[in-house]
């Protein structure tokens, strides 16, 4: 009663505020509306125009659907270049790191790599790249396609719908009739969006059997991995299923991991099929420990060459950019390939991954000052300082290795028996693998600088030791 009365005869400032609040009511359900409207755009951030499945290489068709993150796919075909990353040379073809740094070509004399080998460049050329390159006037296993191209329909084939019994196959088969094979298939492109993508919920995935079995043997080794906490999970399960990176990783470690289904350490020749060497852990001697393990098909302990001048039997390093990655401190501190080399842009309310994968020195802004707020100056001369450095020690230890071929060969000359050499021969293996797997990580030192550091002094350490082996043989 009394309050009815206080609000007619108050009525007139009850009104405005009643007013007042429809209008903020209207304002806030805008407000939801638009949030709402904004959520479902992120949920659901494409229409599905074409089907897409498990045997729809050709990335074209995936653009249908998605066609922000094909757009910056294909940029993956522009040339570009930073001080140590990109390439330089012709458009035709990238530069020769061989005659660059012709301590390279003598390390490999005896391989094929002594007769072509370049800076890398984008992912659309990785094909054409290979088809093209001279170390294909040698005999090349089938597995070399394993990452050049977008292949788990033709291992399906070859294994009747097994892909690993199919990629099995392919390393005893030649380079030349697995690429035959997929070109009849149709599916003769670069990597493809169904390589890191389920086709259904375009959740991130692995594909390839090189890594899917590398992962598993990594997981049984008691190598540390700080930074794949899955890993350190299934080993202290049950163990009774082998570790599955797309079970049990998570989204973190996958967005690493898809990239680790190419740039790592690997072996691919005829004698075996394609190994990742982890199956005692990840770090350079570990790998090398691996391979002193592993026996070839005739028998003999494992080596990639001979090399032509000393006839050391020597291992061969190829871009181990997830083993190095894997020992710095952005992958302990959960910072993913992904973060740096395809960083989110803003497109409205949704965020799209750049999936122009190329050097992040060229994108400071999205890559890394998201994390650190320093201009892109000081970030670039940051690297710079890490790069410079490592190069130089790069080039001490290529200096050295040269040394001690040259000491092996006056020995040589000089009457020393392979018996009598043998000790600078094992150094020279061990030297050369340390150098060569940081000369042959495409980040001159930047994903793991303390680490490379450690292993170039290892390297020049080792090759003076096998210099002063060879002189005391003579
Ligand atoms: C913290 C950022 C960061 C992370 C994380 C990172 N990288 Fe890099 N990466 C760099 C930088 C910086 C360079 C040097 C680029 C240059 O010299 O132009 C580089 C260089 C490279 C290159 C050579 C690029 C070129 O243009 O030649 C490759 C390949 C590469 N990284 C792959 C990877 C892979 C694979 C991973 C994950 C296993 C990874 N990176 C993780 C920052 C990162
Ligand atoms: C485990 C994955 C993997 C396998 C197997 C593989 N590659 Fe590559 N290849 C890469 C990656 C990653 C790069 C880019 C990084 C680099 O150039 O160091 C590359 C770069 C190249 C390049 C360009 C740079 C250069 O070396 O001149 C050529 C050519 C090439 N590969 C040929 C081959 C041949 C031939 C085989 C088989 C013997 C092969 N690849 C097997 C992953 C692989
Ligand atoms: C199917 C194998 C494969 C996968 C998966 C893959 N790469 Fe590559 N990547 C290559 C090859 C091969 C090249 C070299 C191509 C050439 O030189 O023709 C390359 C080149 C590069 C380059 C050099 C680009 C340039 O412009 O010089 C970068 C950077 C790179 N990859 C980073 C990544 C990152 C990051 C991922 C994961 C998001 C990834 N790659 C996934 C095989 C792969
Ligand atoms: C080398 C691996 C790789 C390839 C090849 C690749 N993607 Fe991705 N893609 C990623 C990664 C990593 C993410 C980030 C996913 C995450 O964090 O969950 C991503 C994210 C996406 C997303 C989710 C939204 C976004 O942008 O973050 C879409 C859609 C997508 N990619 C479409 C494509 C299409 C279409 C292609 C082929 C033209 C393609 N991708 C090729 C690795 C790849
Ligand atoms: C997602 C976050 C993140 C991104 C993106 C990122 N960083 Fe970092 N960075 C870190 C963290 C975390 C550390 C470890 C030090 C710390 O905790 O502050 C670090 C450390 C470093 C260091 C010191 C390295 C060392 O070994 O001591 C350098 C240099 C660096 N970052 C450069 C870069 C550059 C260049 C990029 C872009 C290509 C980049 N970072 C991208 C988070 C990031």
């Amino acid at each position: 009663m009394t309050q009815n009365r206080i609000l007619l005869r108050r009525g007139w400032p009850y009104l405005i505020l009643m007013v007042l609040f429809a209008a903020a009511t209207a304002g806030v359900t805008a407000l939801l509306l638009n949030v709402a409207e904004r959520k479902a755009e992120q949920r659901t951030p494409f229409v599905r125009l074409v089907d897409v499945n498990e045997d729809t290489t050709d990335p074209a068709k995936w653009g249908t659907n998605w066609p922000k993150q094909y757009d910056t796919y294909k940029l993956t075909a522009q040339q570009t270049k930073t001080r140590y990353g990109g390439h330089g040379g012709s458009e035709a073809l990238p530069e020769e790191k061989i005659d660059r740094d012709p301590w390279l070509k003598r390390m490999f004399l005896g391989y094929a790599f002594a007769i072509d080998y370049r800076d890398r460049r984008g992912h659309a050329y990785m094909l054409e790249d290979q088809e093209q390159t001279k170390r294909q006037t040698k005999p090349q296993s089938g597995s070399c396609l394993h990452c050049h191209a977008s292949i788990m329909p033709l291992y399906r084939k070859l294994g009747n719908g097994d892909a690993i019994a199919g990629f099995e196959k392919t390393y005893a088969m030649s380079y030349q009739e697995v690429s035959k094979a997929l070109y009849d298939m149709g599916n003769a492109h670069p990597v493809s969006c169904v390589d890191c993508h389920d086709p259904d919920t375009m959740a991130i995935r692995v594909t390839r059997p090189g890594l899917l079995q590398g992962m598993q043997a990594l997981a049984r080794s008691d190598g540390e991995v700080p930074h794949l906490a899955s890993v350190e999970r299934w080993r202290e399960g049950p163990r009774d299923r082998p570790y599955d990176i797309n079970r049990d990783a998570s989204r973190t470690e996958l967005r690493s991991l898809v990239c680790a289904q190419c740039h790592v350490e690997y072996y691919c020749s005829s004698s075996f099929k394609l190994t990742f060497p982890w199956g005692k852990g990840l770090k350079v001697e570990q790998s090398e420990a691996f391979w002193n393990e592993t026996t070839l098909a005739s028998g003999e302990r494992f080596y990639d060459y001979k090399h032509q001048e000393t006839g050391a039997p020597i291992l061969k390093a190829q871009h181990p950019e997830f083993e190095l990655w894997s020992q710095g401190i952005h992958a302990r501190s959960g910072v993913a390939c992904a973060d740096c080399h395809m960083p989110y842009m803003r497109d409205g309310a949704t965020k799209v991954s750049d999936h122009w994968v190329r050097s992040p020195l060229l994108n400071i802004s999205r890559a890394c000052q998201t994390c650190h707020k320093f201009s892109e100056q000081e970030i670039q001369a940051r690297v710079a300082r890490i790069q410079d450095t490592n190069y130089r020690m790069l080039q001490n230890g290529g200096q050295a290795v040269v040394d001690l071929i040259d000491a092996v060969i006056a020995a040589r000359a000089s009457g020393a028996t392979d018996e009598e050499l043998a000790p600078a021969l094992e150094l020279q293996r061990r030297a050369q693998w340390r150098l060569d797997f940081v000369a042959a990580e495409n980040s001159m030192g930047f994903h793991a600088p303390q680490e490379t550091a450690r292993i170039l002094g290892e390297a020049a350490d080792l090759a003076r030791q096998g210099q002063i082996a060879a002189l005391q043989a003579k």
